[in-house]
């Protein structure tokens, strides 16, 4: 009898011991899922006085915005345009056109949306 006690403390303790280990780690994912969306810094959205400084379209600007996220993103994260001088995102994107299977024009509609980025 006494052991019959013991054993069902044991199983509740157990359990409860089972449902705090769970109710943490649900809190531990959210957590880590809340750190992913706030290490990708969102890119740039372009404003009219974007795109005139830049003397650019605000349609193409958002256009090579939309290329870039959806033919750029697919093996890496996509790099912010602060990150490169001029020269290099040009060098980068020249090498990436293959890879990304993107027409000259959509390349520079991405160039150009990096470029007035900076
Ligand atoms: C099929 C996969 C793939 C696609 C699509 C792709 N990349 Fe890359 N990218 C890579 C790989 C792999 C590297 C690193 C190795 C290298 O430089 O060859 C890289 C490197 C880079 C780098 C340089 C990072 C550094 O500091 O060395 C930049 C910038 C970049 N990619 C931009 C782009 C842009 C812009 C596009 C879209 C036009 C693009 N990538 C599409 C695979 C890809």
């Amino acid at each position: 009898m006494q052991a019959a006690i013991a054993n069902n403390e044991r199983v509740i303790n157990e359990k409860m011991t089972a449902s705090k280990f769970s109710g943490i780690g649900k809190k531990l994912i959210f957590i880590g899922l809340t750190g992913l969306f706030a290490c990708a810094p969102a890119l740039y959205l372009p404003t009219s006085e974007i795109a005139g400084k830049h003397s650019k379209g605000l349609d193409d600007l958002n256009h090579g915005r939309q290329i870039y996220i959806d033919h750029c993103g697919s093996c890496h994260h996509l790099y912010q345009p602060g990150q490169y001088t001029e020269q290099v995102w040009s060098m980068h994107v020249n090498e990436m056109q293959s890879r990304a299977k993107i027409s000259n024009e959509q390349k520079q509609l991405i160039l150009d949306y990096i470029l007035s980025g900076k």
